[in-house]
């Protein structure tokens, strides 16, 4: 089943520059599909323009559809449908409210769930993304969270409402390596677990090596290859998918000789 179609989806700012272009693709329920660009490529307003979230002052043309929704001409929220992960935690935090309060919103607007359901969930939510000490971390204030612990939590906000697709634009950007492939884990874990597609976003192609079977490379706006991950890392056939790769080779082979030493 198509859980997301994104047909000819341009988006363009008021003096006309076009900053996603034609850009085509789908995701299916259970799929997990990664968008990979260099910074500026126009992966983050895409997956703004999915969720009918883009800044004012940007169009979109073509059409965005959302398990059933049309997100360009009537974007009435994502909803329980598909949820966000960001690339910094304290974007999704509100830093006057604790993380259990945080986590326990989406629950109550989607699920329905009150007092005793409602913590239970809260509770589940902090164990699915491998918190430990959850009733400590359920009373603390973004700020008295690690970064890892903030994404953690920024996750099972997101999750909570068991949505059917994730969008994760570069949620391990921000934390450091070994973090980094615990988060990554997780999210793996996680989408496995409760059958959700994800649509990842990120710059690093062996990061999305890691949790993507498909994958679409984006330069200055534009699909210039699309196809499973493994053919685009052994094989790729556009010049720019051909640079990414061997920078990603030559960062290993550094990587290998400093191992060496
Ligand atoms: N609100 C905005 N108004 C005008 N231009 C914008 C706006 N937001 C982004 N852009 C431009 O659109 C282009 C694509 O931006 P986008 O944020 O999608 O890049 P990205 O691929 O996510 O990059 P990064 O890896 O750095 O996050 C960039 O050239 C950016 O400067
Ligand atoms: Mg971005």
């Amino acid at each position: 089943m198509t859980l997301l179609s994104v047909d000819r989806l341009t988006v363009a700012d008021s003096a006309g520059h076009v900053l996603v272009d034609d850009v085509s693709f789908e995701v299916a329920a259970g799929d997990r599909t990664g968008l990979i660009g260099e910074s500026g490529s126009g992966k983050s307003l895409t997956a703004l323009a999915v969720l009918g979230l883009l800044p004012r002052g940007l169009t979109a043309t073509g059409a965005v559809s959302l398990a059933g929704a049309d997100m360009i001409r009537a974007p009435r929220g994502h909803g329980d449908v598909a949820a966000v992960v960001f690339q910094e935690p304290l974007t999704a935090l509100d830093p006057l409210m604790t993380a259990g309060r945080q986590i326990a919103g989406p629950i109550r607007r989607f699920r329905g769930l009150r007092g005793d359901a409602l913590r239970g969930a809260v509770r589940e939510a902090l164990d699915a993304v491998r918190l430990t000490d959850t009733d400590r971390i359920a009373r603390s204030y973004p700020h008295q969270l690690s970064g890892g612990q903030r994404q953690r939590v920024a996750i099972a906000m997101a999750i909570a409402c068991r949505p059917k697709l994730l969008i994760a634009d570069e949620p391990t950007t921000a934390l450091d390596v070994t973090v980094q492939a615990e988060i990554l884990d997780l999210l793996d874990r996680i989408v496995t677990e409760n059958d959700t597609a994800l649509l990842f976003i990120t710059h690093d192609l062996p990061v999305a090596a890691r949790v993507v079977r498909d994958t679409h490379v984006l330069q200055s706006g534009r699909i210039v290859e699309s196809g499973p991950i493994t053919s685009l890392v052994t094989a790729p056939r556009h010049p720019y998918t051909r640079t990414l790769v061997e920078s990603a080779r030559r960062f290993d082979a550094a990587l290998e000789r400093t191992g060496r030493d």
